[in-house]
């Protein structure tokens, strides 16, 4: 054989098998038997018997509990999913003859995928991390760590982290500051809680105000009073004066260091009793002069 003829060869068997796929030019919604095209069935249709010459395919319903979704030349359906109760499984959407059943999971779990076989638990966020998305058919909580500012202290599937509550804005002050797991304490305002005790204080000291105004007024009726009585001193001065010139053992000295040299008793008896500087003491002498 030359190879020219083994061309040959391969060249007609291909174009025989596309002339004889192109004589039976089947569509999506046909399928080929023997030597002609036959009528899929469609969506929830069963094959009962394939076309004829004569005849075109026959289909039927799909029998209950079974679906058929697409253009088929099976002769069964397919039977809805069966949604386990004891696999935490419920039943969505319990199908017909077109539509399979959609299974979910009981409340508090989620599907593991897409075809929901089996539930997983749901997660709940620990304290100190919040929810930013709830567990839904087929997904897990979300959770985040709380940011500074933030705080979450209950182990929840729900609560997001909460922001530390403001304490200026109920008109209180921080006592304690918040973390990740707990709010800021607030206490009541110690501006606020003085005002009722500034009403007394302020009373009381209007009252020494008072007090003092009357003090200043009398202290000065009396000096004006003595010096009305002339230069007589007063008695109680006498008493104090005369022991001490009586008794020199007793006074030694006076309270000032200069002075330290002259008992009191020599002044008294002495030359000049205008030693003292001090007014009431050479008053005491003029007396004891005379
Ligand atoms: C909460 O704060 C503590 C102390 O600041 C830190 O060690 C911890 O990692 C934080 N937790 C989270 C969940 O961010």
């Amino acid at each position: 054989m030359t190879p020219r003829c083994l061309l040959c060869l391969l060249g007609s068997c291909l174009l025989s098998h596309w002339a004889r796929s192109s004589n039976l030019n089947c569509n999506q919604e046909q399928y080929e038997h023997g030597t002609r095209c036959c009528s899929r069935c469609g969506p929830g249709r069963k094959l009962l018997s394939d076309c004829t010459e004569l005849a075109h395919s026959g289909c039927t319903e799909c029998e209950e509990g079974h679906f058929q979704a697409g253009w088929t030349k099976e002769k069964h359906c397919t039977p809805h999913k069966y949604c386990d109760p004891n696999a935490g499984l419920v039943t969505r959407l319990p199908g017909d003859a077109k539509h399979n059943a959609v299974c979910g999971c009981q409340a508090g779990t989620y599907c593991s995928n897409a075809d929901c076989q089996t539930c997983l638990p749901v997660s709940a966020c620990e304290p100190g991390y919040g929810v930013v998305q709830k567990a839904s058919n087929y997904s897990d909580t979300v959770c985040v760590a709380c940011k500074h500012g933030n705080f979450s202290s209950t182990v929840s599937a729900s609560e997001p982290c909460r922001p530390w509550t403001s304490c200026g804005a109920l008109g209180l002050v921080m006592k304690a500051t918040g973390t990740n797991l707990s709010d800021v304490l607030c206490e009541a305002s110690r501006s606020r809680s003085s005002v009722p005790v500034l009403i007394p204080v302020m009373a009381a000291m209007a009252a020494c105000l008072v007090l003092l105004i009357f003090y200043w007024l009398h202290r000065n009726g009396l000096q004006r009073c003595t010096q009305k009585q002339g230069a007589e001193p007063p008695e109680a001065v006498d008493l104090v004066a005369v022991p001490r010139a009586q008794h020199p053992a007793e006074v030694h000295y006076e309270e000032h260091d200069e002075r330290q040299d002259f008992p009191v008793q020599e002044t008294l008896l002495g030359r000049q009793p205008v030693a003292q500087e001090d007014g009431k003491e050479s008053r005491i002498s003029e007396q004891e002069r005379l």
